[in-house]
């Protein structure tokens, strides 16, 4: 099980450890549950998009772990961000983003954010009747955002290429929007699309970008138009349990990156500079959370395992059906015999983290460990039922660093009025 964790991961006398950290040190010394992040992963995946379509220009989908620490270390790779709130924005400036290396998001963009988009030089993906606003805003270089009507291989709720998304314009819509954008003077460097997330392979991608070449050889024959820059989005999936198929994010890059060429080729079109925004797969398997045990009753038919967490640190098995394993960390050499669910501790019966995992039999106060839930969880995170948030840090060479430190019960009190 350990290919799905991090790749430093390691069993040292039953014991895991990360980053060259003990398991139970980091939850010793950080407390439960905490995500942990290890810094040769995220510099690994970074360096593997880098090398695997050195010609394009990466941007890490923020969204997925907007940590300024991790923006930064992304930076220090050569990724820039991609952002869609003036909060992502911000953590974004924070880590010394600007410019060319920013690209800001967004279905519903306030002008605050537009302003705020603006002034730190980023390139807006306009989504909608937007330019103008853009253009007072103060923005100067656009990319429209085209959706072509693929269904993407994913769970519906994040899906977004298809017709009828909320997402991006239809080709003759986006054509008004570079065409009206062209009138008021702002660079319209390119084009951008997003097919959906969580993607196994690359045929989403490959179906879009051949309508895209299409689309592109419209705009030059109907506004004397070509985008120099083609943004094919995020998208590439990991994998969380051992039943899902792999993903190597440099060879999916890579087949994107060969599509648009032959697509612009084959349409006698001059070749696009690429722009990709890989957000889970860039620090989803970087990332695990650990639990400790708490409680575990054997009922008639099932073992439930409920640990001091749940869907306030991690919604995905109850927004999108996602499956996770577990690893007992504290006992990770002895035979995992019993079948047990992993329950979180919130008021709700579908708060339950994996349905069916193996460990040893468990008790409380074992500590357990969720892999590949380095993307949308503490992005995703919540205080439901007054839960302060988890800290995470970041694991190198025996030493860990707190990139967010965890809430607190004051943190809670501090927003509440009477
Ligand atoms: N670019 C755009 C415009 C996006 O909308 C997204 C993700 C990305 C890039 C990065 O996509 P990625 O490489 O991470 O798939 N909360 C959901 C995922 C929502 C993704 C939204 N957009 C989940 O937990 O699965």
């Amino acid at each position: 099980m350990l290919e799905l964790f991090p790749d430093t991961a390691r069993i040292d006398v039953g014991e895991l450890s990360l980053g060259g950290m003990r398991a139970s040190g980091l939850a010793g010394q950080f407390g439960t549950p905490l995500y942990v992040y290890c810094e040769a992963t995220l510099r690994g995946r970074a360096r593997e998009i880098r090398a695997a379509v050195p010609d394009a220009l990466v941007f890490y989908g923020s969204k997925a772990f907007p940590n300024v620490a991790v923006l930064r270390l992304m930076a220090d790779e050569g990724i820039g961000a991609d952002v869609s709130t003036l909060g992502e924005l911000a953590l974004a400036r924070a880590a010394g983003i600007e410019g060319e290396q920013l690209v800001v998001h967004g279905n519903a963009k306030a002008d605050e954010e537009l302003r705020a988009a603006a002034e730190s030089g980023a390139t807006v993906v306009l989504d909608g009747d937007e330019a103008e606003r853009a253009a007072t805003a103060g923005v100067r270089r656009v990319l429209v955002r085209v959706t072509l009507g693929v269904e993407a291989d994913t769970h519906e709720a994040i899906r977004t290429g298809h017709h009828g998304s909320k997402f991006g314009l239809p080709p003759d819509h986006a054509l008004r929007t570079v065409e009206a954008a062209l009138a008021l003077d702002l660079e319209v460097a390119g084009l951008h699309i997003h097919v959906g997330s969580q993607l196994a392979d690359t045929s989403g991608h490959l179906e879009t970008i051949d309508l895209l070449a299409r689309f592109a050889v419209r705009c030059r024959a109907e506004l004397g138009w070509t985008p120099e820059l083609v943004n094919v989005g995020g998208g590439f999936g990991i994998r969380h349990v051992l039943e899902e198929r792999e993903a190597p994010l440099g060879e999916l890059a890579a087949e994107v990156a060969e599509a648009v060429a032959r697509s612009w080729g084959e349409h006698g079109l001059a070749a696009p500079r690429l722009m990709l925004e890989p957000g889970r797969a860039l620090v989803g398997q970087a990332g695990v959370t650990l639990y400790r045990v708490l409680n575990v009753k054997r009922l008639d038919g099932v073992t439930w395992v409920a640990v001091d967490g749940g869907i306030s640190d991690n919604p995905r098995p109850e927004l999108y059906g996602a499956r996770y394993t577990a690893l007992s960390a504290s006992r990770a050499d002895q035979p995992a015999t019993e079948t047990v669910s992993i329950a979180g501790l919130h008021c709700e019966s579908g708060d339950v983290l994996i349905d069916d995992v193996s460990l040893p039999p468990p008790r409380p106060g074992d500590l357990l460990a969720v892999p590949a839930t380095g993307a949308y969880t503490l992005a995703m995170s919540s205080n439901y039922n007054a839960t302060p948030r988890p800290a995470a840090v970041l694991v190198a060479g025996g030493e860990a660093r707190v990139v967010r430190r965890r809430e607190t019960l004051d943190d809670l009190l501090a927003l509440e009025v009477w």
